[in-house]
């Protein structure tokens, strides 16, 4: 944590990478879990379009919508503070040309209150992540496993493996942040790669599965609380385990509700 009552800046996370501090991020889809996070002291809360597949129960986050994400987005606005709220652009909402992606990036940061918006994508969204900043939107890019390409890439696999592939992507890191964006994702890349890019740009890069090298690290909120036990992973680690703590208690009160034990009278109003 920077300060601790301040909102979060670009320049505070620049400031964090210089100094060797670690950057914390989570994801949230709503004001309730944005509170509990942000009241917890993480850095950046990321309205992530795996809103789609974790709690839309969709297989990809191809079909989110710009709407699904504004409407989340406003949401989590209402609960957050002091983290810094960053917003995915959905899947064709900034790839087909930059006026589209100034219009679509603009609409989310007018409607939502969002600090910076999110883009997947290497070397060729240069232009784009160049063209939003010039406009006034910050832009947090995202290379390795890019979840919008999930069929290109051929399943969730690990990126930047061997030495062509990993000089590729620090080469496409390097030019994203020429471009302008003020911190990089690095999905699903070997950590030896995460360290030669967290190394060769000046801008934070926030790791999830990249191993410990990155200048900070993200994970999705319902993963990492035992939540969502669909998602199975290496670089998952669960910090609670909260489907079951669900399970439990719906149990205990079915039971009680079944069996006449709820309400009782501590829980009733006599007149
Ligand atoms: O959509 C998302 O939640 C993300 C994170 C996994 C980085 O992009």
């Amino acid at each position: 944590m920077s300060d601790t009552t301040s909102p979060v800046t670009i320049r505070d996370l620049a400031v964090m990478k210089r100094e060797g501090r670690r950057i914390v991020a989570l994801t949230a889809y709503d004001a309730l879990f944005g509170t509990l996070v942000d009241a917890a002291g993480v850095d950046i809360v990321l309205v992530g379009d795996s809103v789609n597949t974790v709690l839309c129960g969709q297989s990809t986050t191809l079909s989110a919508t710009l709407e699904q994400m504004i409407y989340h987005g406003r949401m989590v606005r209402a609960g957050v503070q002091r983290a810094m709220l960053v917003i995915d652009m959905p899947f064709l909402t900034y790839q087909i040309s930059i006026e589209e992606a100034k219009r679509h990036a603009g609409r989310v940061m007018q409607q939502t209150g969002a600090t910076a918006v999110k883009l997947e994508g290497g070397r060729s969204l240069a232009p784009t992540v160049g063209g939003l900043v010039e406009i006034g939107i910050p832009v947090m890019a995202h290379l390795g496993f890019t979840p919008q390409s999930v069929h290109a890439l051929g399943g969730a696999r690990v990126q930047g493996r061997g030495a062509e592939a990993a000089e590729r992507l620090v080469a496409d890191a390097k030019m994203l942040a020429d471009a302008g964006a003020f911190a990089l994702v690095l999905e699903l890349v070997p950590a030896p790669v995460a360290q030669a890019v967290t190394a060769a740009i000046a801008i934070p890069t926030i790791g999830i599965g990249s191993g410990p090298h990155c200048d900070g690290q993200v994970l999705v909120l319902h993963d990492m609380l035992g939540l969502n036990e669909q998602f199975r992973a290496k670089f998952l680690k669960r910090y609670a385990n909260l489907a079951e703590d669900v399970r439990v208690a719906v149990r205990r009160f079915a039971d009680e509700v079944r069996e006449g034990r709820y309400p009782d009278d501590t829980h009733s109003f006599a007149s």
